[in-house]
């Protein structure tokens, strides 16, 4: 299994540069009361576009045989995983940065009763050690929170066996210069997105072969537009769901301009493995 670099609990020399992060993703985007909004918009156990419809049509487009062994990484509060666990047979391993993230997702573990299926570890990914033991690696919305993508993918595909598969959707950009707003919003958020195209040359520059990069926005739109209408039915005080609202139409905003963009990308490692069916990520 992979493991991070530990330090007392799930760390072997936490560096300052992810202590920074986790501090940084804790105190800002990810507190307690924000995740649970997310969750409240994205639905149970979610905190990426499309809930568990979207991650359940990724899972399947893995084409993973059961019992094959999957790497989540950024599982956040684990609703791929546990997806992956009770709808697919798959084992998994996920690991997440933020403290308080990864403290709804273990409670939830236990009260799914999936622990002999899907472990939770506090980490960095990018500090993932371990020798090429997963049939994918799989992520959700998590890579914009990463600036060294070519740290990030050496090690996804030192986590992965021969003919191991990558799948993951991240935020990525439009062509520069950007509209004033979304690149203030990207520095706000200490992003660092990629042109869909680029990200797939980051991809193919670590090994990685058969990478496909699809811009996926037209989708995100739909979402964000349903999740709009969810905002409408929650239980929030007025202030909640206006500041929830306007967050969502900034979203929209941004999308529609080009600036935004939302990228599915799938890939493989050289070589040939068992567990897995091969298909692509435009297979249904
Ligand atoms: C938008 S949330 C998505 C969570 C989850 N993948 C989902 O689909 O609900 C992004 C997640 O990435 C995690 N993350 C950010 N940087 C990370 C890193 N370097 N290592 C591990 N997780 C990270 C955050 O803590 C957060 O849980």
């Amino acid at each position: 299994m992979a493991r991070t670099t530990n330090h007392g609990d799930g760390w072997r020399g936490m560096n300052e540069t992810t202590k920074i992060t986790q501090e940084f993703l804790d105190t800002s985007q990810y507190l307690e009361q924000s995740i649970l909004q997310y969750e409240q918009v994205y639905g149970t156990d979610f905190v990426s576009p499309g809930g568990a419809d979207t991650a359940r049509r990724l899972i399947g487009r893995l084409g993973l045989e059961s019992g094959a062994r999957v790497l989540d990484v950024g599982c956040g509060l684990g609703g791929s995983a546990f997806l992956m666990a009770r709808e697919f047979d798959l084992r998994v391993d996920g690991v997440d940065l933020s403290k308080n993230m990864l403290a709804i997702a273990r409670r939830k573990l236990d009260a799914y009763g999936l622990a002999d299926r899907v472990s939770l570890r506090w980490g960095d990914c990018l500090e993932l050690e371990g020798g090429a033991d997963y049939d994918a690696a799989y992520s959700r919305d998590v890579f914009l929170h990463i600036h060294d993508k070519a740290r990030l993918f050496a090690v996804l595909y030192a986590s992965l066996r021969p003919g191991g598969k990558l799948l993951f959707t991240d935020y990525c950009c439009g062509a520069r210069p950007w509209a004033d707003e979304f690149a203030a919003y990207v520095e706000d958020r200490a992003y660092c997105l990629h042109e869909i195209d680029e990200y797939a040359r980051l991809i193919a520059a670590a090994g990685f072969e058969s990478v496909e990069g699809e811009d996926a926005t037209a989708g995100f739109v739909e979402t964000l537009m349903a999740d709009l209408e969810r905002i409408e039915g929650l239980q929030l005080n007025p202030d909640e769901r206006d500041r929830l609202r306007r967050s969502w139409q900034q979203k929209l905003e941004r999308a529609r301009t080009g600036d935004h963009r939302w990228g599915l990308f799938a890939a493989r490692k050289p070589g040939s493995s068992s567990g897995q069916r091969n298909r692509g990520i435009t297979d249904d």
